[in-house]
């Protein structure tokens, strides 16, 4: 059985004295659920959300990082970096980040590759453009970028990933992919994990949906068979908003 995920992503939002208010005020009201909850932050907010989220049960991930573990590369930070401060998990391969900041299936996979030797959990999202779902490309695409993000890992290290679905039509536009949609890409996905390696690994696979998640349309969306919760950009900075998500299976 899998466990459902909600996981925020902030993107170029909050400042620290931001950041911490919010985990200080979402902290008492997600502390009993069952979902695993992780807030992935600016660099600029790690170290503060990480002390602030000690002894709870929200973890902490950031948004992007090199493939290299250290070097002439002004400007970046490395798992290897994360990882010291205590970070677990990371965001690689965001549509944001393909389309403004030139990253490709390439340096998407060594970007896994060495998020996962550094213990951190990759959140590795695909997805196509509203073009390619006009066109009919989207399965052809998402199980491309996912066949391409995991090229050379092994099983163990597999065990290690979180897959999001984020078509990038939905993303930040108020338009959620139907759940119908949205899960049956997602079974694709998982056809793809399993054509690799195998039908344990795939059923065990998390992989998240985002694009326009609200607490509203959480819970038709992550009570499908294949969605294993969310990954949510504009609705996670509000925190009212974030715990009716985190809670959505709550009574
Ligand atoms: P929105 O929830 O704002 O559509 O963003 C989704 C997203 O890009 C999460 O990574």
């Amino acid at each position: 059985m899998r466990k459902k995920v909600i996981a925020g992503n902030w993107k170029m939002n909050m400042l620290p004295n931001e950041a911490i208010a919010f985990i200080e005020k979402i902290t008492p009201e997600v502390k009993h659920t069952k979902n695993d909850v992780i807030l992935c932050v600016p660099y600029t907010d790690l170290f503060y959300s990480l002390l602030i989220a000690q002894g709870t049960n929200i973890k902490i991930g950031a948004q992007n990082m090199h493939f290299e573990e250290k070097g002439a590369y002004t400007g970046e930070v490395s798992g290897q970096m994360l990882a010291a401060i205590g970070v677990k998990y990371v965001i690689i391969g965001h549509s944001e980040r393909r389309q403004y900041f030139a990253e490709t299936d390439d340096t998407v996979n060594k970007k896994v590759k060495s998020a996962l030797k550094n213990n951190l959990t990759p959140i590795i999202c695909v997805g196509e453009t509203l073009e390619q779902k006009e066109n009919n490309k989207t399965i052809e695409v998402i199980t491309n970028q996912t066949k391409l993000a995991l090229d050379g890992l092994n099983l163990k290290e597999l065990e290690n990933i979180i897959i999001a679905y984020e078509p990038i039509w939905a993303i930040g536009t108020g338009k959620t992919a139907t759940k119908e949609d949205a899960n049956n890409s997602i079974k694709e996905i998982r056809k793809e994990i399993e054509k690799i390696y195998n039908q344990d690994i795939a059923e065990k696979t998390t992989i998240l949906y985002g694009g326009s998640v609200k607490a509203q349309n959480a819970k038709e969306l992550f009570e499908m068979s294949d969605i294993d919760g969310g990954l949510i950009g504009g609705a996670s900075l509000k925190p009212e908003e974030f715990i009716k998500i985190v809670n959505y299976n709550e009574n």
